[in-house]
């Protein structure tokens, strides 16, 4: 039997991020440079249930029922056995492959979650439409890292870049102008899960001062929405650059992240922000098509263990997706 498999990118936060999990709107891109691959070989000799999964980026080679409850992977399959009413999967062996750095911004937890969920549900009958496969992999996101917002789920099941905020309907964007993004991986890993629950800490001590900051990313992320439907780039750049010191503010940015956008913009970047949930992970600094191999450079030379460019390409109209 031939291997079902099935992919999914992984992604950027261009704005808002940690303000997005306070209701504030944040814009994320799909990054198809780096994706997850999850395979699934039917293994019609093995008992019934026998699923084997193999994923080497977590060291995981085990038998999928030993697994713990609370394992994403687990629940992915629990959710999608729900879906099919089955009470257990027909043995076959799961292979997942990434080329997403794992705790780096990029979103490689909901990047595992989407693929494993369309090939699971694939070889149990039919894909699942976009909107299940996103809220299941939003579940699995919940016991993954706590209180996500769900934009990273969000932006890599639909695959197209999203304006989001919590509770609303998705938005897709229109970009009027293609722009580049470089993108750099400061080589720090750093849990998501723990950068949010760091800021809701120092949020709980200090309400106002830091709901002041999350309004003022949401509305960097509503200006930014709006320079992209009109295809004002160069207006993108500052508006960046803010948001990264607001995220300073907030205390998700280090050292090296600070370096590397500093470099970034000495270099001739248009703007550049830490990307994601930060205290390591990746960057971001918008560029212009000369300036893009200046920067790439700089940000080597200032400790960037790897970069990404990516040109986001002119895209549709504006919807709501369901
Ligand atoms: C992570 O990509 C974005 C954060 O805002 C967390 C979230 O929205 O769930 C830091």
């Amino acid at each position: 039997m031939p291997a079902i498999s099935s992919s999914a990118p992984g992604k950027v936060i261009l704005c808002g991020e940690h303000a997005v999990v306070y209701g504030m709107p944040a814009i994320a891109l799909p990054v198809f440079q780096v994706s997850t691959t999850t395979k699934i070989f039917a293994k019609p000799q093995s008992s019934d249930g026998e699923v084997h999964v193999i994923a080497p980026a977590i060291s995981l080679d085990t038998i999928l029922v030993t697994l713990e409850d609370q394992d994403p992977l687990k629940i992915a399959a629990r959710l999608v056995m729900q879906e099919f009413h089955l009470d257990h999967i027909p043995a076959c062996e799961i292979h997942i492959q990434t080329t997403l750095p794992i705790a780096a911004g990029l979103g490689s937890s909901a990047s595992t979650a989407v693929s494993f969920t369309r090939a699971l549900s694939t070889f149990l009958g039919h894909p699942l439409p976009d909107n299940t496969i996103n809220r299941i992999a939003y579940e699995v996101e919940k016991h993954h890292h706590g209180s996500p917002s769900g934009i990273d789920n969000s932006v890599i099941a639909y695959e197209t870049p999203v304006y989001y905020q919590k509770d609303r309907p998705i938005e897709t964007l229109k970009i009027a102008s293609p722009f580049t993004l470089v993108i750099a991986d400061s080589g720090i890993k750093s849990s998501t899960a723990q950068a949010v629950a760091g800021v809701r800490h120092r949020w709980e001590q200090n309400r106002q001062q830091y709901e002041d900051w999350f309004y003022e990313i949401g509305q960097i992320s509503i200006d930014v929405r709006e320079y992209l439907e009109n295809g004002m780039i160069e207006k993108v750049g500052p508006h960046l650059t803010h948001n990264h010191v607001l995220l300073q503010k907030i205390g998700v940015s280090n050292s090296e992240l600070d370096n590397l956008v500093e470099a970034a913009l000495t270099a001739g970047a248009l703007g550049a922000k830490l990307s994601g949930g930060g205290l390591g992970g990746n960057m971001i600094a918008l560029v212009s098509n000369e300036q893009t191999s200046t920067v790439v450079d700089a940000l080597i030379s200032h400790g960037a263990i790897h970069t990404i460019t990516t040109t986001i390409p002119a895209s549709g109209g504006i919807g709501h997706l369901r």
